[in-house]
């Protein structure tokens, strides 16, 4: 890269271009899958997103041609192309934040559990990497199933003695999006107005948003909240139908993930006003040893646990029943590593 930008510096020169101070402020953000479905919209996302200083484009296809395209974009992060096993170093070395959509997507029919097989061996050698080349960076794992993928990740680092939990994110921003969406929908209000805080996990019933704590608040019968809830836990699903066989969601994806990166780099920066849900390593608000709820984010990670918020009767109910299912995921990924098949 350093040999690139001054290749890049000299034909700038000849062409008689002013030489400017290169941006030396703002953070290195590495995606990992850069070529996928999530992976592109999520890195022309982060190219316009301030606070990204190099942006490193890495997956196991070509990442020269999205990079080379993105790099057009008059924004100030420095885009750099790795492709390939060899190219992971140089991907991660130094990085603040990395964020991982790498894996396979379901096919309709599917759960996010049948991805596991494959999935869970991409995210381990992956999280060997960052172990390895940028143990202080934060981590934020799209690729599903989360439930399980994040356990396998803590797992990593913890036997790489890099594991810091208030580091480790497993990225539900898109149960909050789709759950203000639907809220929003619902009350017929504007849905950057609404604020659903979404707990538990990311698959089926694990999914639990809390509308009886929504901002503002979501007061609907009985059944009409329970109806706005299956959507949001069947969400997913929705879109793997809609696309029928081409995959599932990637570009609200890329904006979730587009958003809590954002979060997470404000958070870097100072900002003590950040506030978002996601998939930690704590057993400190529900008992299990991993589980999303509302973080506060600060300089070194998570700041604070937010208390959970209160729940009605059906909410609370739900809550005790996806203690089972989010269990067995999280031993499922723990499994994976003590015990590799
Ligand atoms: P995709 O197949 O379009 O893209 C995946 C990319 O990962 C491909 O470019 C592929 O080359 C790359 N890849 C595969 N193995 C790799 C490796 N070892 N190292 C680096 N890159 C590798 O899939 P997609 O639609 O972008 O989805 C990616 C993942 O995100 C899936 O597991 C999907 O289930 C998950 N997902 C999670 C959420 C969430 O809310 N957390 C939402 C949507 C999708
Ligand atoms: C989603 O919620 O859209 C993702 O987890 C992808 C999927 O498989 O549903």
């Amino acid at each position: 890269p350093a040999a690139a930008a001054a290749t890049a510096r000299a034909q700038a020169q000849e062409l008689g271009a002013q030489p400017t101070a290169a941006p030396s402020s703002g953070y290195a953000v590495a995606v990992l899958g850069a070529s996928g479905g999530i992976g592109q919209p999520l890195s022309l996302l982060l190219k316009l997103t301030p606070g990204v200083r190099e942006l490193r484009l890495y997956d196991v296809a070509p990442t020269a041609g999205v990079a080379a395209d993105l790099s057009h974009i008059a924004t100030p992060a420095r885009v750099s192309a790795h492709s390939g096993p060899d190219a992971l170093a140089d991907a991660l070395y130094g990085a603040d934040l990395v964020v991982i959509p790498a894996g396979v997507p379901r096919k309709p029919g599917m759960t996010r559990d049948d991805l596991f097989n494959i999935n869970a061996g991409i995210v381990r050698t992956l999280v060997e990497g960052v172990a390895r080349f940028c143990p202080r960076a934060w981590l934020a794992i799209i690729s599903n199933p989360v439930n399980s993928t994040v356990p396998i990740a803590a797992e990593v680092l913890k036997r790489a003695g890099a594991f810091n939990p208030g580091r480790l994110f497993g990225v539900t921003t898109l149960d909050v999006l789709r759950a203000n969406t639907f809220a929003a929908e619902v009350l017929g209000l504007d849905p950057e107005a609404v604020s659903v805080p979404v707990i538990g996990g990311h698959a089926g019933a694990t999914i639990l948003p809390v509308l009886s704590a929504a901002s503002p608040p979501v007061q609907l019968p009985d059944d009409r909240a329970r109806a706005l809830m299956a959507r949001i836990q069947d969400a997913g699903t929705e879109v793997v139908k809609a696309k029928a066989g081409a995959g599932s969601a990637t570009l609200s994806m890329a904006a979730a993930a587009a958003r809590f990166a954002a979060s997470c780099l404000r958070a870097m920066g100072g900002d003590s006003n950040v506030v978002e849900c996601a998939y930690v390593a704590s057993s400190l608000v529900s008992g299990l040893p991993y589980f999303a709820s509302p973080l506060r984010l600060g300089p070194a990670g998570i700041a604070e646990f937010l208390p959970l918020p209160p729940m009605n009767g059906v909410e609370r109910e739900n809550l005790e029943a996806m203690r089972g299912e989010l269990d067995a995921s999280i031993k499922k990924g723990v499994d994976f590593v003590a015990n590799p098949p």
